[in-house]
């Protein structure tokens, strides 16, 4: 580490919907400010360019708030991070432009961020003891993916999905059932009435040899489903049940498939992270099985299992401590939406290509 770490961070991040901003100083969180933008409800998803306006409308006072809550002024930082792959380009280009002002107008370095890196170090935010190597399990509403982690920058893709995210199934079928987005949670709070068993979902790839995932049949299964179950429309007494049905199925596949990696890696610490991680059945699920199994568990909190600006301070800090701030002075990088899709990404070198 060198001499002048700890640094002190203003991380900035608008890969989607969120616009945040957080103050972090080494492994410390100072301030941790998030505003989720809530115009896209009435359109049931995310529409990219309302995104990138809420943005530009939001991102100065939140990066104020998050300097004044971390009680920091501009001439107390070391240097800035941005993330600037995957997301949605309109927004992250908000995000990186205006990362760029500051970097010149302040003369900092600026460290730009992969998102899913930020997603998989959120374990070092809820346990900065955390040591590697470790396995991550990313399940977000963009990736669902297995990466083994010997240090940042160091990672290797073990599988990832074939089609849909976790999330997305999630958000889907929340979709096919009228309650909304995102569905994640709305799913998550009407299942803990419900029996996982009543309705037979599949576990898509549960046998297959590979990392990999599948999560589009779900939302094909629940659509036929309802279409010969409930052709006038779900009952509203059958949505527990229905909805814990589809979260037991994708709770199974996600922690079969991480007990899998597990035993193949020998790993001794797992970290499960990204906006799914927040489901309380998954959590669950995972807590049994670490301590049935043996191995540490690191579950961040929610605030840092979904989209967040500490993580992505975090993973620039620790990259200001390997390479050194001069590695930083570059303002030649820019956006790029990078989906983690196509099965040459699949590769180990791929993998270190994507997180760079
Ligand atoms: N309690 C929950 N149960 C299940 N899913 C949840 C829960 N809370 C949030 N989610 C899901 O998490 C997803 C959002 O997570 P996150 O913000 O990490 O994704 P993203 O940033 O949009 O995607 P990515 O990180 O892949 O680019 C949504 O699909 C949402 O439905
Ligand atoms: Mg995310």
């Amino acid at each position: 580490m060198s001499a002048a770490a700890p640094y002190t961070l203003l991380a900035i991040e608008t890969s989607c919907d969120e616009t945040a901003a957080a103050v972090v100083r080494g492994r410390s969180v100072l301030s941790n400010v998030l505003h989720s933008q809530s115009v896209h409800r009435a359109y049931g998803g995310v529409v990219p360019e309302l995104a990138s306006r809420a943005h530009v409308q939001l991102i100065l006072p939140i990066v104020r708030q998050a300097l004044a809550e971390a009680a920091v002024e501009e001439k107390d930082l070391d240097a800035l991070a941005v993330t600037t792959h995957p997301g949605l380009i309109g927004s992250l280009l908000v995000g990186v432009n205006f990362a760029k002002g500051l970097a010149i107008r302040l003369r900092l370095p600026i460290v730009p961020v992969n998102h899913l890196e930020g997603h998989i170090f959120s374990g070092l935010l809820e346990d900065p003891e955390l040591s590697f190597p470790f396995l991550a399990l990313v399940v977000s509403g963009g990736h669902t993916a297995l990466f083994w982690v010997e240090d940042v920058g160091r990672l290797r893709l073990l599988g990832s999905t074939r089609d849909d995210a976790a999330g997305e199934a999630f958000d889907k079928v929340a979709s096919l059932l009228g309650l909304g987005y995102p569905g994640g949670p709305a799913i998550d709070r009407l299942a803990r009435q419900g029996n996982p068993h009543a309705f037979a979902i599949p576990r898509p790839l549960l046998q297959d040899p590979t990392f990999d995932f599948s999560f589009s049949g779900i939302k094909t299964s629940v659509r036929s489903l309802l279409t010969r179950l409930f052709p006038d429309g779900v009952p509203p007494e059958v949505l527990p049940d229905l909805c814990a049905s589809v979260q037991a199925a994708i709770v199974e596949v996600l922690l079969r498939k991480t007990l899998r990696a597990v035993r193949q890696c020998r790993a001794q610490t797992v970290v499960v992270a990204g906006g799914v991680a927040a489901n309380s059945a998954l959590r669950e699920a995972f807590q049994r099985a670490a301590q049935r199994r043996g191995f540490r568990l690191v579950l961040p909190r929610l605030s840092y299992c979904l989209d967040n600006a500490a993580m992505i301070g975090l993973v620039a800090h620790e990259k200001l401590c390997r390479l050194g701030p001069q590695h930083f002075r570059q303002l030649t990088f820019t956006a790029s939406p990078l989906p983690l899709r196509s099965p040459q990404k699949r590769t180990p070198h791929a993998a270190l290509r994507l997180l760079q």
